[in-house]
């Protein structure tokens, strides 16, 4: 069972750390999840975190930290702008989002590993990531692809209810709360984010649609890539994920002393 520490590093900055959630895994898992906006991306990673330790690293999240906790960096004109291009459901331009990456490269030889979400999205951002991993000296496990038909999609994001206050994600549909509006796990009001709007919903699937080929082949050609089908239940996916991963196992091992050595000292 993995134990709840604070792992909020990547959602604060560069010069943040976190408090590990426990022992270093023999293996950590380096893995990216890619896949169209409200596939179930963010659904998935909760449960590999909980199975497998790494930790969840979502763009869009540290987008969405920002919109909450205004500092002085998320009240620039860059971050304003990132902002507003998400509302929108536009992609954040590629500079903003790999300046953000690179300064938190602590997190991309984590001996914890790692599940990125939402990063890369377009093949100028998955070079960049190479290039990083490369720095750091960490391979990628897998590229896992989740697919699933464009309505059943739009179901899902149409569906999507959030807490204002613990961030839980629920659906009116699939994963109801008790009360409507409520959320069960702090009592807090749940709401629509500004992107799951039908006319930002449309404009994600676009962004999607339009970048999303050369990253897929990118990775295919790395020989790391996974399509699984992500249009069954929640439970129903993870167990094609984990089916993939265990058949495939890891193109190379690693071992906690390797992983150890490849730890940068602090910043
Ligand atoms: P981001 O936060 O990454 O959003 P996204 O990719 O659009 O994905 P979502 O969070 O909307 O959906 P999800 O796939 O995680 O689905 P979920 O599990 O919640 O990015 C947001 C924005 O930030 C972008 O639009 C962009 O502006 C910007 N951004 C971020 N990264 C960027 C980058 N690298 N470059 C440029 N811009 C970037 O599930 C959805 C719903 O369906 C939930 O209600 C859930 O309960 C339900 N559900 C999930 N799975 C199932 C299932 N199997 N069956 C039934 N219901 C399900």
């Amino acid at each position: 069972m993995h134990r709840k520490g604070d792992r909020t590093a990547w959602l604060k900055g560069g010069r943040a750390t976190c408090i590990a959630p426990g022992p270093f895994p023999k293996r950590p898992w380096y893995l990216v999840l890619l896949g169209p906006p409200g596939v179930g991306k963010g659904t998935q990673a909760d449960k590999l975190v909980e199975t497998y330790g790494a930790c969840h690293l979502s763009t869009g999240e540290i987008f969405r930290a920002a919109c909450r906790n205004p500092c002085e960096a998320a009240d620039s004109p860059v971050m304003r702008a990132a902002l507003d291009a998400m509302a929108r459901g536009e992609l954040v331009s590629d500079e903003i989002v790999i300046e953000i990456i690179r300064e938190r490269i602590r997190c991309l030889h984590c001996m914890h590993g790692f599940l990125l979400d939402g990063f890369p999205r377009t093949v100028e951002q998955a070079r960049v990531l190479d290039q990083l991993l490369e720095q750091v000296g960490t391979r990628l496990d897998a590229v896992i692809l989740l697919d699933a038909p464009e309505e059943v999609i739009i179901q899902r994001l149409s569906g999507r209810r959030v807490c204002r206050q613990c961030k839980a994600s629920w659906h009116v549909q699939y994963k109801p709360t008790r009360v409507d509006g409520i959320c069960d796990n702090c009592g807090g009001e749940l709401f629509l984010r500004d992107d799951d709007r039908p006319e930002s919903v449309k404009v994600r699937l676009d962004a999607y649609r339009n970048t999303i080929g050369p990253v897929i082949d990118h990775y295919r050609d790395s020989g790391v890539l996974h399509v699984v089908d992500a249009s069954g239940s929640p439970e129903q996916v993870f167990a094609n994920i984990r089916a993939v991963l265990e058949a495939e196992g890891r193109p190379w091992e690693k071992t906690l002393d390797e992983a150890a050595a490849r730890q940068a000292p602090p910043a």
